[in-house]
């Protein structure tokens, strides 16, 4: 049973505690292919599952979404990344830690460490300030995958999608090697909860080894 974060998870009697397993990386990395593989394998495994993603992933975080992905006005970057904070206390409080509490296991597409990687590594916000915002969050992964890719291959994938460039695309190829050099920084510091994951082979490779990880890292 895979539910998504638009459907309620109350009835659901578990006596296992949740777990939160977020998928991380730059555009076009393979974020939501792998998370909805991931999603799909956990929930065969027998696992009650919950797919869901940022920013979003409540109804009113969805609305910030909405704001956020349409913006074309430049923000201060502290601003920007306390806009990801205010959707995802909302999406905290209203999907992420009822679901915990219900035993599911959740995997969700993006979380806070792409606020440090954009906003702080990435745009210049002061990172100890986003420190700030996720000690207020106060909700911390179990498991992270950081699904990395040379730039070259993203812009090769974003090309086949068809996709335009998206308003962090336009910031530049700088921002975007400081972005994924960000991410490699955040694993280096953080290495009991990420894992750097090469996500350039096949998406039933990098799945594999995704769920392979997942069950040995969360029994
Ligand atoms: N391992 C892979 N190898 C080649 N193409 C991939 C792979 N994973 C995803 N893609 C393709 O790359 C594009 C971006 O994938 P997506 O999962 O949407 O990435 P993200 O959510 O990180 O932006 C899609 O067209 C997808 O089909
Ligand atoms: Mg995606």
């Amino acid at each position: 049973m895979i539910q998504t974060s638009g459907e309620s998870t109350s009835g659901h009697h578990a006596v296992v505690k949740g777990r939160l397993i977020t998928i991380e990386g730059t555009d076009c990395a393979g974020k939501s292919t792998q998370a909805r593989l991931l999603a799909e394998s956990l929930a065969a495994s027998g696992c009650p599952t919950l797919l869901t993603r940022e920013p979003g992933g409540a109804p009113g975080a969805e609305v910030l979404r909405g704001f956020l992905l349409a913006n074309r006005t430049a923000l201060d970057p502290l601003a920007e990344a306390m806009i990801h904070f205010a959707a995802r206390i909302d999406h905290a409080n209203r999907t992420l830690r009822p679901a915990i509490a219900a035993g599911l296991t959740i995997v969700c597409d993006r979380f806070f460490d792409s606020t440090m990687a954009y906003q702080g590594y990435g745009q210049g916000a002061d990172p100890s300030a986003i420190t700030t915002l996720i000690r207020l969050l106060d909700l911390t992964p179990d498991l992270t995958f950081v699904l990395d890719l040379p730039p070259a291959e993203e812009q090769r994938r974003r090309e086949q999608r068809g996709r335009s460039a998206d308003r962090y695309e336009r910031l530049g190829p700088e921002f975007l090697e400081r972005v994924r050099w960000g991410f490699h920084a955040i694993v280096k510091t953080h290495p009991e909860r990420c894992i750097l994951i090469d996500a350039s082979p096949s998406p039933a490779e990098v799945h594999a080894r995704l769920f392979a990880l997942a069950q040995a890292r969360l029994p």
